[in-house]
């Protein structure tokens, strides 16, 4: 018997990568399945309601674990893409006391014990961030981290995808610090990139939400990525993985402290 189309859950598809990411999944050959989650009090969601059509669905079930693993088993996606994440101001927006632990980290975490009990179990591609490690001294980091280990320890298929930073003139949010960041940042990045420092411009330099989402679903759906990490500079490197030799395993995805 032919196996089930892919079906792709996106979660944080009201956001800038994640909206990308919804795009990018319907758009994949083979694809039966895009679901697009958008949480219930999203003020963004009716706007992805009205966006979106064909083989994309938006559901909004609450995120609380019951409804999540019910709505998972309902429709046992082949791809969980893990997109959501807070902000500083975010945070202070909603009266979010430690944002990072309770929503990169603690969402993360809920969504890995609710997708637990799908079968077949789903690939997690989780969007991460260049830089997440133990030792990184803001929380930001050091929770991306965690939220890494929970992926990598979840006993789900993963691919982890490091992106640098995310933003673009089509961020309809303003974030004027990344923004005076990627003005600096990618011009210098370019020159160096002209003298031979080729792997810390690819590396280092922003991407905007439609190279992400191409890389982060690229990734997600390959072979070659299994159980990986996969750096900023490959994610935005159309055949990196069949042209180039992967470092070995052990010393790619183990951590050295
Ligand atoms: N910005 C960067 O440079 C960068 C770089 C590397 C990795 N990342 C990571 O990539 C992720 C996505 O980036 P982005 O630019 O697409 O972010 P974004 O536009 O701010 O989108 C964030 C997503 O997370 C959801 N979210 C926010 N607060 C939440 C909460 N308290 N509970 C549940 N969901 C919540 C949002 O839902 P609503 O629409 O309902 O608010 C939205 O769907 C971020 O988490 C970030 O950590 C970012």
């Amino acid at each position: 018997m032919e196996p089930p189309d892919p079906v792709a859950f996106v979660f944080g598809a009201t956001g800038y990568v994640g909206r990308a990411v919804v795009e990018a999944a319907a758009r994949t050959q083979g694809v039966g399945q895009v679901i697009a989650h958008a949480r219930p009090g999203s003020s963004r969601g009716a706007a992805l309601e009205a966006g979106v059509g064909g083989s994309i669905l938006v559901d909004r079930t609450p995120l609380e674990l019951s409804p999540l693993a019910h709505a998972l088993e309902a429709c046992r996606p082949s791809h969980l893409f893990i997109c959501h994440g807070t902000t500083a101001r975010r945070a202070r927006r909603e009266g979010l006391k430690a944002p990072y632990e309770a929503v990169d980290l603690g969402l993360t975490r809920l969504l890995l014990e609710a997708a637990a009990a799908v079968s077949p179990p789903p690939r997690v591609v989780y969007l991460s961030a260049i830089g997440a490690s133990p030792r990184a001294r803001g929380a930001y980091l050091r929770n991306r981290w965690l939220a890494e280990e929970a992926v990598r320890s979840s006993g789900l298929p993963f691919t982890i995808c490091r992106a640098p930073l995310l933003g673009g003139p089509d961020r309809r949010e303003p974030r004027p610090m990344e923004t005076l960041a990627r003005t600096v940042a990618d011009p210098t990045l370019a020159v160096l990139g002209a003298v031979g420092f080729t792997k810390l411009r690819d590396r280092l330099s922003s991407m905007n939400a439609a190279e992400a989402a191409e890389g982060l679903v690229r990734s997600g759906f390959h072979y070659m990525t299994i159980n990986r990490v996969v750096q900023s500079d490959e994610l935005r490197r159309v055949g990196v993985y069949e042209r180039e030799r992967w470092t070995p395993e052990s010393r790619r995805d183990t951590p050295r402290h």
